[in-house]
């Protein structure tokens, strides 16, 4: 079982978010999964223009280190999603990677995958990034295990039990996937955005080759 955080605070050593992935990961290595750490403040990524290429050929015309980060999370079981809040959302580095990946959410790529998200604010909003990140997750197929968030600006000694908190969400990612929970919300849900895309890609099949191929080659047609 491998599961991938991923920290979007520019703050690098610093970042009280990045300790709170780090902590989801400890707890779901407890679990005895295998883990990797991702600062993707320390990667490279190009906007997305908005060109369609992926659409239609799974292709990225920018060249940076999205395939590569692409690759690592769709390889793994699970998914730790961790930004702060930066004005009610994540960070514009976690949205410029996620805006990458609208062929990813068209093509489901993160069917029966399960994730989690952490966010660390000043005052408050982090309800509403988890609550955001959580929607993308769901967006890309996987299932929403649960999050933490957690207010630092009043008192910062708030953090240690929000890693408590975090520990405990990494084991329950972990046998979230040994188990294969699911969540019937969740998988209605699912299912309904399944039939939206199954419409959506075929819809545009002359146009989408690439996504109305993958559909097909998945049997979800
Ligand atoms: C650009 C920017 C925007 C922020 N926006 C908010 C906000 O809207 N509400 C809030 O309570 N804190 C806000 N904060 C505070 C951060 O969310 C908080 O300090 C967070 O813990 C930083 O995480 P880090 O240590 O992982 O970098 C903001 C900080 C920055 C730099």
């Amino acid at each position: 079982m491998k599961i991938v955080g991923i920290s979007a605070s520019p703050r690098g050593a610093d970042s009280r978010t990045a300790r709170l992935v780090a902590a989801v990961l400890e707890g779901a290595a407890s679990a005895g999964a295998e883990t990797e750490f991702i600062d993707i403040c320390r990667m490279r990524f190009e906007f997305c223009t908005g060109c369609g290429t992926c659409y239609a050929t799974g292709e990225c015309p920018r060249v940076d280190d999205f395939s590569r980060l692409f690759e690592t999370m769709v390889g793994a079981d699970g998914l730790v999603l961790g930004s702060p809040n930066y004005i009610n959302g994540p960070t514009a580095q976690l949205k410029q990677v996620l805006d990458r990946m609208a062929d990813a959410i068209h093509c489901r790529a993160f069917d029966g995958k399960y994730g989690c998200a952490v966010c660390t604010t000043g005052g408050s909003g982090d309800d509403r990034v988890v609550e955001y990140l959580s929607g993308v997750l769901n967006n890309l197929g996987a299932q929403f295990v649960g999050g933490v968030g957690v207010a630092l600006g009043a008192d910062p000694g708030r953090l240690s039990g929000a890693l408590l908190q975090g520990e405990a969400l990494g084991r329950d990612l972990a046998e979230a996937i040994a188990t294969r929970r699911q969540y019937p919300d969740q998988i209605a849900a699912l299912e309904a955005s399944r039939e939206y895309f199954r419409a959506l890609v075929t819809a545009n099949r002359d146009i989408w080759a690439h996504e109305y191929e993958v559909w097909a080659d998945r049997g979800w047609l």
